[in-house]
């Protein structure tokens, strides 16, 4: 990897990072019912300052009604309707943007059964103050699940070291969905190239960024699994990602034989931008980064 230009070793020692802005929380949601109202509370009550999103794919169980009306009742909570079930990955990528365009400085992932523990996203946004990107890590010393068959342990596990060893990445939980990108990290990843679908866009966008340079920092959390409704998981997204990440990993080596060390997101953005330190007072550039 060519050193000197916002390599992961380099990136976040050798920087400072500006202020935070406003951070909003995205939650897909497909048939949320019985979840949305009390984790929309809790985020509320864990972080008042955030604002929240819920991106629903048109569920057929009434999620976006509810939604609609924790949203009446409160300015912090907006409502996005898409047209049908398209994946956590769609329902991802047009929030991110929704949220860049409205000026958000944090953009932060999150299930809506309860998995992502609205009480640690304060300490998700330590850590976000010195790195370009925090995941939520199970894997990690302190990291746990709770209620989760074996039988699901191993598929995450093994995602996780699968796509570790294959994409050569440095990090313990990759395919964890609670996260907090600072914006100009989103801004730097190519996400118009991301086409992603299921969960492997997790994988998706962790590559991108540690690729590109940035400072990745991984805080254990404590996942719980959830006691209503049921997880979105299928073959179909196994499929999705274990061609995906297969199909990066052979991708990446060829480029390295052939010498063509071809970053995703590669364009003139990363961070290696900010190789003398970003002076803090950058801050409330509201660019329009727009895909
Ligand atoms: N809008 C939308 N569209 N939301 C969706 C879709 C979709 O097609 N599919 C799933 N979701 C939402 C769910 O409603 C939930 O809020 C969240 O995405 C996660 O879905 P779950 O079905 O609860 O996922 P899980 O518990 O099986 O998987 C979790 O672990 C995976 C592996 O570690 C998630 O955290 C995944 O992000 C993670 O990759
Ligand atoms: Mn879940």
């Amino acid at each position: 990897m060519n050193d000197g230009d916002g390599t992961p070793a380099a990136a976040g020692r050798e920087r400072r990072f500006g202020p935070l802005g406003t951070a909003l929380v995205i939650i897909p949601t497909y048939n949320e019912a019985e979840n949305i109202k009390a984790i929309v509370a809790r985020v509320r009550e864990a972080v008042p300052e955030a604002h929240v999103l819920v991106a629903d794919d048109n569920s057929p169980d009434g999620t976006g009604e509810l939604a609609d009306e924790l949203a009446a009742a409160d300015d912090h909570v907006q409502v996005m309707h898409r047209k049908g079930k398209e994946g956590l990955g769609a329902a991802y990528l047009a929030g991110f943007r929704w949220g860049m365009e409205h000026g958000y400085g944090v953009l932060i992932e999150m299930d809506a059964d309860g998995s992502h523990q609205p009480e640690e996203l304060p300490r998700l946004l330590t850590a976000l103050k010195g790195a370009d990107l925090v995941l939520g890590s199970r894997w990690v010393p302190g990291g746990r699940v709770v209620n989760w068959p074996k039988s699901r342990e191993f598929i995450s596990r093994g995602g996780s070291m699968y796509s570790r060893i294959a994409l050569d990445l440095p990090l313990r939980d990759i395919t964890g969905g609670y996260r907090a990108f600072r914006r100009e990290t989103l801004e730097g990843i190519g996400l118009e190239e991301v086409a992603s679908q299921g969960y492997c866009f997790q994988v998706d966008l962790a590559r991108r960024a540690i690729k590109a340079g940035y400072h990745v920092v991984e805080v254990p959390i404590t996942f719980v699994e959830r006691e209503l409704g049921d997880s979105k998981m299928s073959r179909d997204i196994l499929v999705e990602a274990l061609w995906r990440v297969t199909t990066w990993g052979v991708g990446e080596r060829v480029g390295k034989v052939l010498g063509r060390d071809k970053r995703p997101g590669d364009k003139s953005s990363g961070p290696a931008g900010t190789a003398e330190p970003a002076e803090s007072a950058e801050s409330a550039k509201v660019s329009d980064g727009k895909a």
